[in-house]
C-alpha cells in the first residue's frame, strides 16, 4: 500500500524524494512503527508524528540509510590534505581550519577527516569539526566511536592501528580523534539550517543530496554558497556530482575527488593561456576557473578581427591565431576567441591543442554539447590526452552521465599510474 500523505509529509519535513529509497520502502517503515505503536489507521499514525517528537526519531531511523565506512571514496581525504599541505598551511598561519560534516551518520566520515587533517600535520588546535545528522540514534553511536570491521571495508587499514585500540568489543578510537569532532543534531533540509554560524573552509556533504528531492537540493547547494568561505571546498558523493550543474560550484578536476569550489563572477576572466602554458604553476586546484558571461564585444577589436578574416594568412599568422585566441580569452572576448579558434582548426585540421582550447572556450560559453564534440575530437586524435579527457570526465558528470564520467577518471587514473 503507498501512503501519499506519508509521503507528501516526508517531503516536506526531510525533503526526501519518494522515488528515491521507492514507495515500498517507505510503506514499510510507516508499517513497521504503526505496528509498534499499535496504531491501524495511517491518519492517525501521522498524528503521532506530528505530535511526539520520539516517534518521529523511530520513524526515521526505520527510513534512513546509515551506510558509510572510514575513508570512504578515499580521494576525497587525500585532496584534503593535498589542500591543507599545499594551500591552507601556507596560507593561514594562526586560523583554525573550519570544516563541516552533513550527514555525518554513525561518525566515520567526520572522524576520517579527522585523522587525514592530523596526518596533514595539523595541530589538534588548528582545526574545528562539526558533524550533523538528522538521526539520533546514529549520532549516539557516533559520540561512543566503537566501530566493528563492517566500518573499515575495502582501505588499506595502516590508520586502524595508530587511531584505535582493538578491545574484547570493537574498535575504540582514540580520544584524540574523538576531542575533534562536535556532534550536533540538524535537519539539512530545514532553511534555517546552521543559520547565523560562520562559514566554513570545508564541507562534505556526501550521500545525501541523491534522497533529496529538486527544490531540497537546490535549497541546499544554495545553503553551501552561504555555507562556505569564498575560497572553501566542498565535497560531494560520486553519484552527486552531477547535481552541481547550473550551480556556482566548479570542479577542482581532481579524478575522484568530487571536490568543488566556489566560481565567483569576477574582474579577471579564465586565464586560458595559463591553462595551456604553463600548468605546472596553476594553483593545486588546478582551477581559478572564472566565467566572464557579461563580455559585451569591443568595436575596435572586431575591426581588427575582421581584418585578419579578410586578410591572405601567412604560415607565421595562421599559428599565431591558436595564441591570439588564447589572449583573446584571457581578456575576456569569447566570441571572437572561438572564431579565431576555428579559423586555427580550419588550417590545421589535426591540431589537438586547437580541439582543447575551442572545447575550453565553448564551455566557457555554455555550449556544452558543442564542448563535449571538440573534446571528444581531441581524444580521437590523441587518446592519452589528459587535459581534454578531463574536461570530457567533468561535463558527462555535469550532464548526469556518471556511468561515462566514471569510465573516464579512471581512464585517467590508469594514465597517471602509468607516468
Ligand atoms: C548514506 S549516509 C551518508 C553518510 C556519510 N556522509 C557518507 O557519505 O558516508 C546518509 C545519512 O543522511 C542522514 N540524513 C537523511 N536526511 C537528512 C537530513 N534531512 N538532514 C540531515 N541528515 C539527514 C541519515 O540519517 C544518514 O545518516
Amino acid at each position: 500500500m503507498i501512503y501519499p500523505d506519508g509521503e507528501a509529509l516526508l517531503r516536506k519535513k526531510i525533503g526526501l524524494d519518494p522515488n528515491s529509497i521507492g514507495s515500498d520502502a517507505i510503506s514499510r517503515a510507516f508499517e513497521q512503527r504503526m505496528i509498534e505503536c499499535g496504531i491501524r489507521n495511517i491518519n492517525s499514525y501521522l498524528e503521532k508524528i506530528q505530535e511526539s517528537p520520539q516517534e518521529w526519531d523511530a520513524l526515521i531511523d526505520s527510513l534512513i540509510i546509515p551506510e558509510t565506512w572510514f575513508f570512504r571514496e578515499r580521494e576525497s581525504f587525500k585532496y584534503l590534505q593535498q589542500y591543507v599541505i599545499s594551500e591552507w598551511l601556507t596560507n593561514h598561519k594562526n586560523t583554525v581550519l573550519r570544516v563541516l560534516s552533513v550527514p555525518c551518520s554513525t561518525g566515520e566520515e567526520p572522524y576520517s577527516i579527522a585523522i587525514a587533517l592530523l596526518e596533514a600535520g595539523l595541530k589538534p588546535t588548528d582545526f574545528h569539526i562539526d558533524a550533523i545528522d538528522i538521526s539520533k540514534k546514529s549520532l549516539l553511536t557516533a559520540q561512543t566511536a566503537i566501530y566493528y570491521p563492517y566500518s573499515f571495508r575495502g582501505n588499506p587499514l595502516s590508520f586502524q592501528e595508530r587511531y584505535f585500540q582493538h578491545q574484547e568489543i570493537g574498535y575504540h578510537l582514540s580520544e584524540k580523534v574523538k576531542n575533534q569532532v562536535h556532534f550536533l543534531h540538524g535537519n539539512l533540509a530545514k532553511t534555517d539550517f546552521l543559520m547565523g554560524t560562520p562559514a566554513y573552509d570545508i564541507v562534505f556533504c556526501r550521500n545525501l543530496l541523491i534522497y533529496f528531492d529538486i527544490v531540497t537540493k537546490e535549497q541546499t547547494v544554495k545553503l553551501f554558497e552561504r555555507l562556505l568561505n569564498p575560497e572553501g571546498l566542498l565535497f560531494v558523493g560520486h553519484a552527486e556530482a552531477g547535481l552541481l550543474v547550473n550551480s556556482r560550484f566548479a570542479s577542482i578536476r581532481h579524478a575522484l575527488a568530487f571536490a568543488y569550489r566556489k566560481s565567483t563572477v569576477t574582474k579577471s576572466p579564465i586565464n586560458f593561456h595559463d591553462r595551456q602554458n604553463n600548468k605546472k604553476n596553476s594553483s593545486p586546484n588546478g582551477q581559478k576557473r572564472i566565467i566572464n558571461r557579461n563580455y559585451q564585444p569591443k568595436t575596435k577589436l572586431q575591426t581588427q578581427l575582421i581584418a585578419i578574416h579578410n586578410n591572405h594568412l601567412s604560415e607565421n599568422t595562421k599559428n599565431d591565431l591558436l595564441t591570439t585566441s588564447r589572449k583573446l580569452a584571457d581578456q575576456g572576448h569569447l566570441t571572437e576567441a572561438i572564431e579565431l579558434c576555428n579559423n586555427y582548426i580550419k588550417q590545421n585540421r589535426v591540431s589537438v591543442e586547437g580541439y582543447v582550447l575551442l572545447g575550453q572556450l565553448q564551455q566557457a560559453m555554455g555550449k556544452n554539447e558543442d564542448s563535449l564534440q571538440s573534446f571528444q575530437k581531441a581524444i580521437y586524435l590523441q587518446p592519452t590526452h589528459k587535459e581534454a579527457l578531463t574536461h570530457l570526465a567533468l561535463l558527462k558528470e555535469n550532464q548526469g552521465d556518471i556511468i561515462n564520467a566514471n569510465l573516464l577518471w579512471q581512464r585517467i587514473q590508469r594514465l597517471n599510474n602509468n607516468l
